[in-house]
């Protein structure tokens, strides 16, 4: 089969002066995409800010024979994201990929969490990716193609202690990455998930440096770099990448317990019929559900 490439295609790439933004951004290049390089320039926290990650990123990848524009705005803003959009139609004329990667981190346990924590991650992570997503999205429909990657993590599918912000953003971006895959559907723009381990400066505290060796960035981008691709066969799907292991996560559904005169003490006493994962199933979209209560409750099958 053919290597994949992106010949004529235009990509934007989020938070890309850094860590796994960079890297996806100069493989997305080194493949033939032109690329948008955004980054804010800030800290791990989101403070402060400059144009000297974007550019260098730019500069590398064009010392390296390809097309990039860098861009500074930030995702943080409806304005920042729609100026993101606007750079790559001002710069290539289009835009076919976007990976939302840009993040930053205010980890606090809950009871000592404060708004102004909440807010800043929110609006970084989940409201970024609407920020740029939307006028992207809009362009994508016109054009009848698109392919949009969001960063999520495990950190919100799995759960992750000091991490209450970070976390339902991560997973907020699980449930608009389903909803887009099901609004891009009919104009072919596919939308899925990663939730990467990658020891970046975002992580080096976590990992140390001799743990930190197994978990390269560069190791998660070929995963973005296929879901980014025209060939890509999934939409609303959410993969793990970490250290050269790729894998799926998924929402299951267990088959339940059924009693059309339900008490509490029904439920307790059918907790673990209730629990049990035995033969559950995998919608791909709420129908998915209301097909099988149909079956249970208007069909009668157990
Ligand atoms: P990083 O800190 O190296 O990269 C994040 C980049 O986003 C930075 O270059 C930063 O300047 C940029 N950024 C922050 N706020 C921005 C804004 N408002 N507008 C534009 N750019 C902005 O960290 P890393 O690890 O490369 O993170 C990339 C993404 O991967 C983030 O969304 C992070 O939450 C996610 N992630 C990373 C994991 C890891 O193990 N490194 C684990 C799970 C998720």
């Amino acid at each position: 089969m053919a290597d994949i490439g992106y010949d004529g295609k235009v990509a934007i790439v989020t938070g890309a002066g850094g860590g796994l933004g960079r890297e996806h951004a100069l493989e997305l290049a080194r493949r033939g995409a032109r690329v948008v390089v955004n980054d804010l320039g800030g800290s791990v926290d989101g403070e402060g800010g400059g144009d000297g990650p974007a550019q260098a990123v730019a500069k590398e990848i064009e010392s390296l024979g390809g097309e990039a524009a860098a861009d500074t705005n930030s995702v943080a803003t409806v304005e920042g994201g729609a100026a993101i959009v606007k750079t790559a139609i001002d710069a290539f004329g289009t835009v076919d990929i976007l990976v939302n990667n840009a993040g930053i981190l205010r980890d606090k346990a809950f009871h000592n969490m404060t708004p102004d924590l909440v807010d800043a991650v929110l609006d970084v992570h989940l409201r970024g990716a609407f920020n740029v997503t939307r006028p992207a999205f809009v362009h994508m429909r016109e054009q009848g193609y698109g392919r949009i990657i969001n960063t999520s993590s495990n950190s919100g599918i799995l759960g992750n202690f000091g991490q209450a912000n970070y976390g339902a953003a991560k997973m907020g971006l699980v449930g608009l990455t389903r909803v887009l895959a099901i609004e891009g559907r009919r104009a072919n723009i596919k939308v899925n998930a990663v939730a990467p381990v990658a020891y970046t400066r975002m992580t080096e505290a976590l990992f140390g440096a001799e743990l930190g060796e197994k978990f390269e960035a560069r190791l998660v981008t070929p995963l973005v770099c296929w879901l980014a691709s025209e060939d890509v066969d999934v939409s609303g799907e959410v993969y793990s990448a970490a250290g050269g292991v790729v894998a799926r996560f998924f929402v299951g559904l267990t088959p339940g317990y059924y009693n059309p005169d339900l008490t509490v003490e029904d439920v307790r006493d059918h907790w673990g019929e209730i629990r049990d994962e035995e033969g559950y199933i995998v919608p791909d979209d709420s129908s998915g559900e209301l097909q099988k209560l149909a079956g249970i409750l208007v069909g009668g099958a157990g």
